[in-house]
Formats: C-alpha cells, structure tokens, sequence
C-alpha cells in the first residue's frame, strides 16, 4: 500500500508518519527530511536545496523527482509513505510514472493554526523529536527528552518564512487536492484534533495492518 501525506506546513504530516510506520511497517520518505539531511551533510544537493528552503520556495521538480526515484530503489517492495511529496502537478504526474498510489491523506488546517504551530515548534538536532513550546513543552527548556539532544528552531520556521510557505503551498500544492479528488484517492483528515485523534482518524481510512 502506498500512501501520500498532504497538507499545509505544519499540519502535522511528519507527527502522523512516525505513528503510520511504527503502526503499518511503511517506508517513510520525507523529501524535507531528506533535503535537510542533505543540507547538513553541505552536499551538492544540500547547497543547492539550502537556498529554497530558507526562503520558504520549492526545490525544483526534475531533482526532487531525481530524488525520489533513486530512495524508491531502496523500497524493496515496501509500502511507501509519501510525506510531504508530491508538492505540485508535475511531481505528482512524475510519481504516476514510477509507482501507484492507494490513499491520499489530506490533512486540513486553517492558516492560523498553521501559524500559531509552526511559530511554537522546536526540533532536536539529534533525534528529530518535535516539540510545541505551548503545547508539548520539553521538560527541561532547550533539551529533548527523548535522547538529550539540543533543540532548534528550523530556519524556515521564521515567522516570514512560514509566510511564504503558506503562499507557496496555496499556489503549487493545493491544486493537488482537486487532482486527487477527481481520482477517487483523496481522504479528508481533521488536523485540528490531537495527534491520537488524527492517527485514529488516518487508521479509520487505511484499515488494520494485515
Ligand atoms: P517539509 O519539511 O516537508 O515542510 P512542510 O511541508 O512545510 O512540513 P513541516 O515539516 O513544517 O510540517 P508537518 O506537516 O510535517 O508538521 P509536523 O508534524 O512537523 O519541507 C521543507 C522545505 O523543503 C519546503 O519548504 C521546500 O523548500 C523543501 N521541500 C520539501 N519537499 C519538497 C518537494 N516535494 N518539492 C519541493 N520542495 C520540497 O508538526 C508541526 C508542529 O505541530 C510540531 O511542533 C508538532 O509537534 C505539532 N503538531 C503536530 N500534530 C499536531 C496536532 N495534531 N495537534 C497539535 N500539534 C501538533
């Protein structure tokens, strides 16, 4: 089964992942994630991707779609976890090309939200745990509680990136959701509820693990 992640920035696509692949065994791929894996090692494609992110646009379709292609080979037969791509038409009629898709999860939520996460969010540079400094605190302040890692704020977490992004997303990946409704795969999800609420949602849709 593969399953795609869509929605704003912030509305919580890696929160869920995590809990689908502990849950469903998937292959998670997360091209942010990636492209940021990319960027701390200063590769090639890292220093061309830190440009983009930074400013809160898209890393171009042809390597991003160079980028998949090659993690898929890594699949081996495994459901995928789509998080985060495909991010505009092209990429999703690029996808079409390599494999099928089973579910589209759109996780929806309002533009405040969005904002008012993303503003509070903290990341640990070790482990990748995520926090909200309202409403998921780390215990000690600046310290995850997972692995005792540091924890940063994503440089596109700046309150006029975050801006963008939001723009960015209206214009490039919403048209998406219109794309996968007419084909039968979309699936609304309340991002708005608890991450528990949002999982027990996305579990509703995709069916116990067989
Ligand atoms: P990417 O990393 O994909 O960023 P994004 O889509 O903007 O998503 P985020 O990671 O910010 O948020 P999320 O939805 O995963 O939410 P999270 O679970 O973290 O992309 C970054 C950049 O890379 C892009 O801007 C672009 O430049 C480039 N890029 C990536 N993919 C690309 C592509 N395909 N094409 C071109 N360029 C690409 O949650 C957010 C916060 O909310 C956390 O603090 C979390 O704890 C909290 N939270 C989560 N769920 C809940 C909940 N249910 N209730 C309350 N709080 C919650």
């Amino acid at each position: 089964m593969n399953v795609i992640l869509l929605g704003p920035p912030g509305a919580g696509k890696g929160t869920l992942a995590e809990r689908l692949v502990e849950r469903y065994g998937f292959l998670h791929l997360s091209t942010g994630d990636i492209l940021r894996e990319e960027v701390a090692k200063g590769s090639k494609l890292g220093k061309l991707a830190k440009g983009y992110m930074e400013k809160g646009e898209l890393v171009p379709d042809d390597v991003i779609l160079e980028m998949v292609r090659e993690r898929l080979r890594a699949a081996d037969g495994k459901g995928v976890l789509f998080d985060g791509f495909p991010r505009t038409l092209a990429q999703a009629k690029g996808l079409e090309e390599i494999v099928s898709v089973d579910h589209v999860l759109f996780l929806e939520l309002s533009r405040e939200e969005v904002v008012r996460r993303l503003s509070a969010r903290r990341v640990c540079r070790k482990c990748g745990a995520n926090y909200n400094l309202i409403t998921n605190p780390p215990k000690v302040p600046g310290v995850c509680d997972r692995c005792g890692g540091e924890l940063y704020q994503r440089p596109d977490d700046r309150p006029e990136v975050i801006a963008r992004r939001y723009e960015v997303y209206q214009r490039d990946s919403a048209p998406l959701v219109d794309y996968y409704s007419r084909r039968g795969l979309l699936r609304r999800i309340d991002a708005s509820r608890s991450p528990e609420e949002v999982f027990r949602q996305a579990v509703e849709v995709l069916g116990e693990p067989i």
